[in-house]
């Protein structure tokens, strides 16, 4: 898409630059194709020159196989068929995670039945404290819908990299530490593909719209 925009602008600017001879358009031309060798410079260093556009500039999602709280194995193939919401966390975290956890667990209440029409995914940065077994004690707090993952570091690192996940491990006094991570919940539909976000702090209502929305794609 990036390539396309590019492309055009550099051929509107080639063509104006032949058709104009005043200087105020020719300062136009200018920065036009100043802009576009900008936009043009950023494509190849993007995508390499010659290589095929990608059909979506940024993939967010793909294959895994990580651990379940109840021990059990979980793939995305498991998921197919079944739209999900995916949240990075770990279990010693002071705020986002019991809050969005929380917040999920209302979402899934109030949509009733429908909860049942989508999977909740709550995928551990920190699989070295948490075990299936400390996953499964935290999330008694919270609706018994919502699916612990755990695997390896290797794991974990790599659909932290398909999701676009970030996280820091941050050290705290005493030899403690923290976790810094990406607050949003990956939205995906039934075939696995991204469609969206729900940040940190949005309404319930705009919460709530979005789960609905995610579990009527299921449909389409
Ligand atoms: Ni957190």
């Amino acid at each position: 898409m990036v390539i396309r925009t590019v492309m055009m602008t550099r051929t509107t600017g080639t063509t104006a630059m032949t058709a104009r001879t005043t200087v105020r358009p020719l300062q136009l031309v200018v920065s036009v194709a100043v802009i576009a060798a900008a936009l043009l410079a950023v494509g190849v260093f993007l995508f390499g020159w010659g290589r095929n556009v990608p059909a979506s500039l940024v993939t967010i999602g793909g294959p895994f196989t990580l651990t379940t709280h109840a021990g059990e194995k979980l793939s995305d193939t498991d998921l197919k068929g079944t739209p999900f919401a995916v949240f990075f966390g770990f279990t010693h975290c002071p705020e986002v995670c019991p809050t969005t956890l929380w917040e999920m667990s209302e979402s899934l209440t109030t949509l009733g039945d429908d909860a049942d029409k989508l999977k909740v995914l709550f995928i551990s940065v920190d699989p070295k404290r948490d075990t299936p077994e400390s996953l499964a004690l935290y999330l008694q707090s919270f609706d018994p819908r919502i699916l612990g993952l755990t695997g390896s570091e290797e794991a974990i690192r790599a659909i932290g990299q398909q999701y676009r996940a970030y996280w820091q491990t941050v050290p705290l006094e005493g030899g403690d530490y923290t976790i810094d991570h990406t607050a949003s919940v990956f939205l995906m539909d039934d075939a696995g593909e991204f469609i969206g976000t729900i940040s940190y702090g949005e309404t319930m209502e705009a919460r709530l719209e979005k789960l609905r929305r995610l579990i009527s794609a299921e449909a389409a």
